[in-house]
């Protein structure tokens, strides 16, 4: 059951799930009857970003450890801020039921899948736990399982994010070893996922890297292509609505001229921030055949100007927390903003020891000290608080 045109446009408008003591927590919240998203509408029109429980225990353990009380009860505004939960691990699918169990009706669980075989192929913080020629374990052991715990609870709205950097790693980082015995893995596994995750209740948008990636004048119809081609494979499912992009990324929405457009070499690239990366990349996937509408993380996008070079992915020094999930973008293209990467979380180690430390983690812009991918870092999440535009 979809809610009524009404509190639709009072939930897009209202960019911010809503306040936590009017949220019903761990109880059967869901639709009383089965949910069908229609992929060829923006469904963040009708549904909220939910603010799910995974998030708000790790914004709640950081507000406990806040002493200063202004800053404590700011802190304690993020937990009702809809955010992506990332099942990264097959162990991590058990966050699923957790999950899903306090979902109301009006809000659609965002969920991240991320755990292709051989992934993060170009970089190291994120290396997954299977082998690039592990695909038969992805389908079993990781999608099939997901598979069934969505078919199970059929009175959600879920909104996929599909495997974030991996098909734009094929476009650019094909000479990396690792990337191209990736190959195979990544545009099999992506279709498998697809084919799979394509249930009712669903609607998908598969990683596309961000402006300063795939935004290259030259990557924009590799990249659009690389898309379409495993979408094609999937056999063109209905509930793929589209893309994502700036996904656990730092680039403005609409910042103009652009971040880097005094860099020597800004005239390759003319999508220098978002807004038009978007509107550019869709124009290619429809000439490629592949469906152009965009979810936009803007989750930690609100400073601009502290990184050294566009690439430069990891732990941002003096990042802050931008604008909160909400349908309204003002660009017919961009279904939604929402908060992707789960502010706070690592985005690597900055240990030079550790197994899987990046140099990019080590980078004079990256925070210092960092943990490993995933794990809480108060003090960041504390300096996005304080940098977040929109204030808390
Ligand atoms: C990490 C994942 C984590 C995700 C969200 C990724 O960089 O590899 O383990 O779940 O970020 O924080």
């Amino acid at each position: 059951m979809k809610v009524s045109t009404t509190s639709v446009t009072a939930l897009a408008a209202g960019a911010v799930a809503a306040p936590s003591n009017n949220v019903p927590r761990k109880s059967a919240a869901a639709c009383a009857e089965a949910v069908t998203l229609d992929a060829s509408t923006n469904v963040f029109e009708q549904y909220t970003l939910h603010a799910n429980t995974f998030y708000r225990s790790e914004v709640e353990k950081a507000v406990e450890a806040i002493t200063d009380s202004a800053l404590k009860a700011s802190a304690a505004k993020v937990a009702d801020v809809g955010s992506f939960l990332w099942l990264d691990s097959i162990a991590n699918i058990a966050k699923f039921d957790e999950a899903v169990a306090d979902v109301p009706c009006e809000n659609i669980l965002g969920l991240v899948i991320y755990d292709l075989p051989g992934r993060d192929c170009a970089a190291k913080a994120s290396n997954g736990e299977l082998k690039y020629d592990e695909l038969d374990r992805y389908k079993t052991e990781y999608i099939d399982p997901i598979v069934e715990k969505i078919k199970a609870n059929p009175n959600t709205a879920f909104a996929l994010l599909i495997e974030p950097d991996s098909l734009p790693n094929l476009v650019t980082n094909a000479d990396k070893t690792a990337c191209a015995d990736s190959k195979t893995g990544y545009e099999e596994g992506v279709a498998y996922a697809l084919k799979s995750l394509n249930l009712p209740n669903v609607v998908m948008y598969i990683d596309a890297g961000h402006g300063g990636w795939l935004g290259w004048d030259a990557n924009l119809d590799p990249g659009a292509e690389e898309l379409a081609k495993v979408y094609k494979n999937a056999g063109s499912p209905e509930q793929v609505r589209g893309y994502a992009t700036n996904i656990a990324g730092w680039n403005s929405w609409d910042e103009e001229p652009g971040e880097f457009s005094d860099a020597s070499d800004a005239k390759y690239n003319s999508c220098q921030n978002e807004k038009t990366y978007v509107t550019k990349f869709s124009a290619a996937l429809k000439t490629a055949g592949f469906p152009e509408h965009a979810i936009v993380d803007t989750g930690r996008n609100a400073v601009t100007g502290l990184r050294e070079e566009w690439g430069d992915w990891c732990n941002v020094d003096g990042a802050g927390f931008g604008v909160r999930p909400t349908a309204d973008t003002g660009l017919e293209l961009a279904d939604a903003f929402v908060w992707g990467k789960p502010g706070g979380e690592s985005d690597g180690t900055s240990d030079e020891s550790a197994t899987r430390y990046d140099s990019y983690c080590g980078k004079p812009d990256a925070y210092k000290p960092s943990p490993e991918a995933g794990e809480w870092n108060q003090a960041y999440f504390e300096m996005l608080l304080k940098n977040a535009n929109p204030a808390f």
